[in-house]
């Protein structure tokens, strides 16, 4: 099957703005601006069944109609954070198809009334910010950016803005907020972004994969899009696949491909032939799932995945092997957490400097049994109670690693 969103790997050049056009670009843009009112794009995406690929999956057409019509100006923000550990298909898709993300970027702020569109990139991400700059000043010399678009009176200018290498400014209100030039930690909500935004003002946040989608599902039609992937979640999407298998990288696939088909087919399967112990299909923010034979078979959408007791998330499949041991994975993943909590709320500020306290002790051999209770009590206490996802995301591994993977905590610990 040609791929969707990776269409870089089956047409040389694809970043280069007269191969992007020779090969239909711009032509879903052209037609929702010249042939399109904006309620009728949105209308499209919401028929498609497109869903967000950042991690929640929620509806895109119906986040666009949320957009206040009663407050303007309108902002359009692409979230490329991209901080997830695990995740690595968003810089994919800005290096080698970005013209794609773009047009679709484009798209969704033409449906919202949005004059102004900004690119929100991870500090890191420098280079590609740059590479991204250069492609904006190519549209706007070619008349698809700027004013006048297409002969009409639509104006459209895209931004780029880094930020400073935050995981926590990936999402979407503490993302906002470091794009004002303020620290960057999470709003209390509701009010939620398509109300109240950027500058105050209504603002539709979609991931760099949410954009590029929107393209082909304008020039293909809401129907050909549906017919890709399974009933709850529509079309493809990018698996970043990494951990033990031997051939890890980004892999496009209809939803609804089973995780033994992406490990074993795709992936190659399992590093020095040994077998998954578990899977983290979510980055560092998953439970962990128990491997046998159904959760290998186990289709990867959005309803399946929870139903072996995990979130698909933004499906950045970690394989892990026999040959790793739980509080090793746990001690990571909290390290990370502490190291990310923004400090804004107690539970997640004070609850992962005690997980990473006692995960530690834990992981060097010199924990008991009861630090392991308190470990997952700590993190039991939290959940709930923290003011944006990543406290929460913060205990996941903990719980259902100590409360599926005992075994590996009574080897460590003491009686
Ligand atoms: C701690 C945290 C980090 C996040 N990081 C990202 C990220 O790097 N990229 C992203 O697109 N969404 C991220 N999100 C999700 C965003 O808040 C938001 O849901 C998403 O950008 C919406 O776009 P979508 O509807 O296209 O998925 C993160 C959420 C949380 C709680
Ligand atoms: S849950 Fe953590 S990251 Fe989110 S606001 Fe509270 S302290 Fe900050």
């Amino acid at each position: 099957m040609e791929h969707i969103l990776l269409r870089h790997r089956d047409i040389p050049d694809f970043n280069k703005l007269n191969v992007y056009k020779k090969n239909g670009g711009f032509a879903a843009f052209k037609k929702a601006v010249t042939k399109m009112e904006p309620t009728e794009v949105t209308a499209e995406v919401t028929k498609s069944g497109l869903r967000g690929r950042g991690g929640a999956g929620f509806p895109t057409g119906m986040k666009w109609s949320f957009i206040d019509k009663t407050n303007w100006p309108h902002y359009v923000v692409a979230n490329a954070d991209e901080s997830e550990p695990g995740t690595f298909k968003d810089r994919e898709i800005m290096e080698s198809n970005p013209f794609q993300f773009l047009e679709g970027l484009a798209i969704a702020s033409y449906a919202v009334g949005a004059n102004v569109a900004y690119i929100y990139l991870r500090g890191e991400f420098w280079q590609v910010a740059a590479f991204l700059d250069e492609k904006i000043a190519e549209m706007e010399e070619a008349g698809i950016l700027g004013d006048s678009i297409f002969g009409t009176d639509y104006s459209l200018k895209i931004y780029t803005h880094l930020g400073a290498g935050a995981y926590i400014c990936g999402e979407e209100t503490a993302l906002l907020e470091s794009l004002e030039g303020k620290r960057g930690q999470p709003r209390v909500r509701p009010p939620f972004p398509p109300s109240y935004g950027l500058y105050g003002k209504p603002t539709i946040i979609n991931n760099v994969e949410t954009f590029t989608n929107v393209p082909p599902i304008l020039s293909n039609g809401a129907d050909w899009y549906k017919s890709i992937g399974t009933a709850d979640s529509a079309g493809v999407k990018i698996f970043s696949l990494s951990g033990r298998v031997r051939k890890p990288g980004n892999y496009e696939l209809p939803f609804g491909t089973t995780f033994r088909q992406l490990i074993y087919e795709h992936g190659m399967g399992v590093q020095d032939g040994r077998s998954v112990k578990a899977i983290m299909p979510a980055g560092a923010s998953s439970s962990l799932i128990v491997v046998d034979d159904k959760v290998l078979d186990t289709p990867m959408d959005y309803s399946s995945v929870r139903t072996v007791g995990s979130d698909l998330g933004s499906a950045s499949v970690i394989v892990l092997d026999d040959t790793v041991d739980i509080d090793w994975v746990i001690n990571k993943t909290i390290h990370f957490f502490k190291h990310e909590s923004c400090g804004k709320c107690t539970p997640c500020r004070e609850g992962n400097y005690w997980m990473r306290n006692l995960t530690d002790r834990i992981h060097e051999g010199k924990g008991s049994g009861d630090d392991v209770k308190l470990l997952l009590n700590v993190a039991k206490q939290m959940q709930g109670k923290c003011l944006c996802a990543l406290g929460e995301f913060s205990t996941m591994a903990v719980v259902t690693g100590i409360e599926r993977f005992p075994q590996d905590f009574k080897k460590k610990t003491k009686a």
